[in-house]
Order: C-alpha cells, then sequence, then structure tokens
C-alpha cells in the first residue's frame, strides 16, 4: 500500500488513531491533512495513554515520519506544548521524524477568541450553536479562504507578520468591540506572541508536498490520518453542523499535494456503534438511560474538551453514504467489545421520511433531522472479546452482527477492533 487514506465513517472518534497504530508496521509516513487542533487521537500502549491533537499520533512510533501539511490549520502555541509534552515523556520529537508545511496556515489567538465568542453569542440570542471544540478551526480556515491568513513560512518574515496583524485586526477590532463587547486586541502583542514560537518551529518547517513525493518516488509507503469524519466534512457532512474542511478522502490529496491518483487505497474507520460532540442531526441517537449506558460503557467523552458524546445504534444508511463519498476498498470497524451484554442490537437499514423509505442520506438538514430509522434487531452476546483475535472466535451473534454491517454497507471489514489495547485487534482477510 504506497499511499491509503484512512478516513472516518461517521462524526468522527471512530477510533482511527488505534487503527493506524495496528498499520504501523506497514507505513513509513504518517500525514496529517486537514483539521487541526479540534481533533483529539487518543493511544493506548501499555498503562500510558496519550492524546494527540496535531502531531499525528505515528510519533509514538520510531523510524516513522510525521507530516503536518499544507490543509491543516496549525495552533502554533498547541504545537510547541505536544512537542515538549512528548519529548518529556522521552519521546524524540525533531526534524528527523516530524515536518510542518511551510504552507499550512496559523492559527492566532484572534481565531480561537472568536470561535469562542461567536459560539457564546449564538447562545446568548437564542439560536443554535454548532458546539465546536472552540479551537479557532471555523474562522482560521474562513481566513484562509479570504486570504486573509498567515502561513507557518510567514513566522520567517517578522515584518510581514505585523503587517498581516495589523490588517485583521483593524477589521475584528470593531466587531470585538460592537459586537461581542469585548476589548479591542492589540497588534503587537498579538505579533509578538505568535513570533514567539517561531523558534521551536523552523527547525520543522519543510515543504511537504515537496518531501512526499520525492518519498513516494523512492518507494516509502504513506498513510494519510484523516481527522474527524465524513458526516462532519464541510461539504459532504450535516452542513452547517460540520467542522471546516474536507475530512473526506479527496482531502488527503488538496491537503498534501500528493496527487489523488497515487493515493490508491482508502480504508474507512467505522464504530461498531454511533457517537457525535456537538450539536446537529443524528438519526439514530439513543436518548435517556440507554444512551447514557452506552456513554459510561465505551467512556463516549471528547479527548479535545471532555463534552460527553452523543450515542445510537449503527446507522447503515450514514455509512454506506460515507464509503461512497471516499470510495473505501474496506472498512476498520472499531470497539465492537462496547456492545457485549446488551441483549438485542438495532443497526438502522434505511430511514422513512413522510412515510416513504429512502436508502439515501439527504443533502436537506430538515429531512435528516426528521426521518424515522427503520431498525433490524439482532442478538447480542455475553463473552467478552478482548482476548479474542479471530474472527471464528468470535460469539455467533457478533460474527452475524459484523457480517449484516458488510452487507448492508457493501463494503468488506478488514479489521475488528476487540479492546483498548493496542494489540485487540481481529485481521479478517
Ligand atoms: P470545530 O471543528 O471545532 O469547528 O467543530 C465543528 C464540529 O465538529 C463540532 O460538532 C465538533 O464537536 C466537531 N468536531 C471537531 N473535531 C472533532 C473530532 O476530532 N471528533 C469529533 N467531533 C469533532
Amino acid at each position: 500500500m504506497p499511499a491509503t487514506v484512512i478516513v472516518g465513517m461517521q462524526w468522527g472518534d471512530e477510533g482511527k488513531a488505534k487503527v493506524l497504530d495496528a498499520l504501523a508496521a506497514e507505513i513509513d509516513i504518517v500525514v496529517r491533512y486537514q483539521g487541526g487542533a479540534n481533533a483529539g487521537h487518543t493511544v493506548v500502549v501499555g498503562q500510558e495513554r496519550y492524546a494527540f491533537h496535531l502531531v499525528p499520533s505515528g510519533i509514538l512510533h520510531e523510524n516513522k515520519v510525521c507530516v503536518i501539511a499544507n490543509g491543516c490549520v496549525v495552533d502554533p502555541q498547541q504545537l510547541v506544548k505536544e512537542i515538549e509534552e512528548l519529548r518529556g515523556r522521552g519521546i524524540k520529537v525533531d526534524r528527523t521524524n516530524l515536518l510542518l508545511s511551510e504552507r499550512a496556515q496559523l492559527v492566532m489567538p484572534y481565531h480561537k477568541l472568536v470561535d469562542q465568542l461567536s459560539e457564546k453569542r449564538k447562545e446568548e440570542h437564542g439560536q443554535k450553536k454548532i458546539g465546536t471544540t472552540g479551537r479557532g478551526i471555523g474562522p482560521a480556515y474562513v481566513d484562509k479562504v479570504a486570504r486573509a491568513g498567515i502561513r507557518v513560512v510567514d513566522l520567517l518574515r517578522p515584518d510581514f507578520v505585523k503587517l498581516r496583524v495589523q490588517q485583521r485586526l483593524s477589521e475584528l477590532n470593531p466587531l470585538l468591540t460592537a459586537v461581542y463587547k469585548e476589548k479591542e486586541l492589540d497588534a503587537d502583542t498579538v505579533t509578538r506572541e505568535i513570533l514567539s514560537y517561531a523558534g521551536a518551529l523552523k527547525p520543522l518547517m519543510a515543504d511537504t508536498a515537496a518531501y512526499l513525493n520525492k518519498a513516494l518516488a523512492d518507494g516509502k509507503r504513506l498513510l494519510f490520518e484523516g481527522a474527524q469524519g465524513t458526516l462532519l466534512d464541510v461539504d459532504h457532512g450535516t452542513y452547517p453542523y460540520v467542522t471546516s474542511s474536507n475530512s473526506t478522502a479527496g482531502g488527503a490529496a488538496t491537503g498534501s499535494g500528493v496527487s489523488p491518483r497515487k493515493i490508491e487505497t482508502a480504508l474507512g474507520i467505522v464504530k461498531a456503534y454511533t457517537t457525535r460532540v456537538g450539536a446537529g442531526p443524528f438519526p439514530t441517537e439513543m436518548h435517556g438511560d440507554a444512551g447514557e449506558a452506552l456513554r459510561q460503557k465505551g467512556g463516549e467523552f471528547g479527548v479535545t474538551t471532555g463534552r460527553p458524546r452523543r450515542c445510537g445504534w449503527f446507522d447503515a444508511v450514514c455509512v454506506r453514504y460515507a464509503a461512497e463519498v471516499s470510495g473505501v476498498d474496506a472498512l476498520a470497524l472499531t470497539k465492537i467489545d462496547v456492545l457485549t451484554g446488551e441483549k438485542e442490537l438495532k443497526i438502522c437499514t434505511g430511514y422513512k421520511l413522510n412515510g416513504e423509505t429512502i436508502d439515501r442520506f439527504p443533502a436537506d438538514l430538515h429531512a435528516v433531522e426528521h426521518v424515522e430509522p427503520v431498525y433490524a434487531t439482532v442478538p447480542g452476546w455475553e463473552e467478552s472479546l478482548a482476548d479474542i483475535r479471530a474472527f471464528e472466535d468470535l460469539p455467533p451473534a457478533a460474527q452475524a452482527y459484523v457480517l449484516q454491517i458488510e452487507g448492508l454497507v457493501g463494503t468488506p471489514i478488514r479489521y475488528i477492533g476487540v479492546g483498548k489495547a493496542r494489540d485487540a485487534l481481529i485481521r479478517r482477510g
């Protein structure tokens, strides 16, 4: 697999980092291509638990290079903090294993501020919040597209940064004072703060598109690590309750400078049930005690914000759509062990809308909010799955659950996650 992309098939938190960790032996370079510190990836190694936001989780492996590519929005304060934390835990982080695209956009302090103020204002005015992570992601991408952003490479030109900050704040300060009733930001203070990270980041800066294309030509194996999930993609997700980047497979090409013709394989990561953080429609959501029980069993709390995740049954309509949009060749089904002990399981096989059955995920948000899931009810199992490493050793009901999902989505399930441990994974075919 010279170049593979892994993509979340739901609303994020599908367990991508764990699958990536399991594939590590087959990878030389791990590439983050979109998003920023809104992502939260957790990997458990022995007794140690690592939470990543910006640094690709591949950093835990020796002899791998991690790349934060041009499609990402990088909060320098957060990146420097993560690097220092990793170094503090004895993990080497330097130019030999972490490269930062010169073309990536910076998340500025005012992006984080506006993200948080805008959400707060919506709440105060009785409007629906998006439920963002507050990490400045949306405002940073807005500035990128408005051509008002500041890029990583600009950190090497203090005068240019100063000018850009002055320009941006000349527009933003009136908004801060008049609309948000906040104090103005001082351009010199913001400039000084942002430039204070330049020294730490300069050694990692690179033309990562050139690096990745050369690596491919040299026969290196690349893995593109999508953050968030398909239903949070700004084009294909439940807009406007989405993140501000393309988290689908297509984003890997624009977000890295590697041609889509060279990204040969796509692996979809899908949880054995569904979760969502933040606002927005969620057809198979379980409310009340049932949802709470699944949340506790699955440890479904956000890595970035600590917010409880909304939980629900597996939704084959959503996953079929996601599999199509990213053209996935295979799936990794994660956290099936969490379903142990459920007497019966429900799988959403289609939706009903105004009395009609539909099997496509609708574009119209109003429709997604009002669809009625059509469920198949299947038996559960009682056995612990954590030590099982072969599909045939799974309880028959668990095998049937996997096969039914495979059939409904129409994509082979190649990996099955059966526990928290690094090796708690079944490989099929
Ligand atoms: P933002 O990306 O912070 O702007 O948040 C937009 C939406 O995406 C919100 O519903 C967030 O909860 C969600 N979101 C962003 N990053 C993640 C993630 O890594 N996992 C799950 N949800 C996420």
